[in-house]
């Protein structure tokens, strides 16, 4: 599988700001953990979700769930928490990416913008796709 793409320095700064911001978009009420999450798509527009909770506490979304259904075409993803350090994908949402962006790079923000990278592969190794039922995705 090829490297994944690397964002320019310019994209990073951007990425950042706006995955720090998409944590005010978060709901809950209940976990008082508030994520962003931000998608770069193939075009440069800058997708934004946050995690949505319910009172139903199985029916919470992720926000990198939240991002994801609104654009399935992306290069690159930026998580942010109010813990304000470093927040890895959930398990669940690693799966998600999977479907999409097998190799995408996953920048997790902290407060103060710096941040760490990783491919999802070295995430979710060995991972579970469409291939794997013979499946090309449309
Ligand atoms: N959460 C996310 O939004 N993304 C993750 O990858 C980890 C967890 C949310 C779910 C819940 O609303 C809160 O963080 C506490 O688990």
């Amino acid at each position: 599988m090829s490297a994944p793409i690397v964002l320019t320095s310019d994209e990073i700064k951007s990425l950042s700001a706006k995955t720090l911001d998409a944590r005010s978009l978060s709901y809950s009420p209940y976990s008082k953990f508030r994520v962003g999450a931000v998608l770069i798509t193939q075009d440069g527009t800058y997708v934004e979700g946050a995690n949505v909770e319910n009172a139903s506490y199985g029916a919470c979304i992720c926000a990198e769930q939240t991002a994801i259904v609104k654009a399935v075409n992306f290069k690159a993803i930026g998580v942010a928490s109010s813990s304000g350090t470093y927040t890895s994908p959930c398990g669940i949402c690693r799966q998600v990416l999977r479907e999409f962006a097998p190799n995408i790079a996953i920048y997790m923000f902290a407060e103060d913008g710096t941040f760490v990278v990783e491919p999802l592969t070295a995430m979710l190794p060995r991972s579970f796709g469409p291939e794997n039922l013979d499946v090309v995705r449309e």
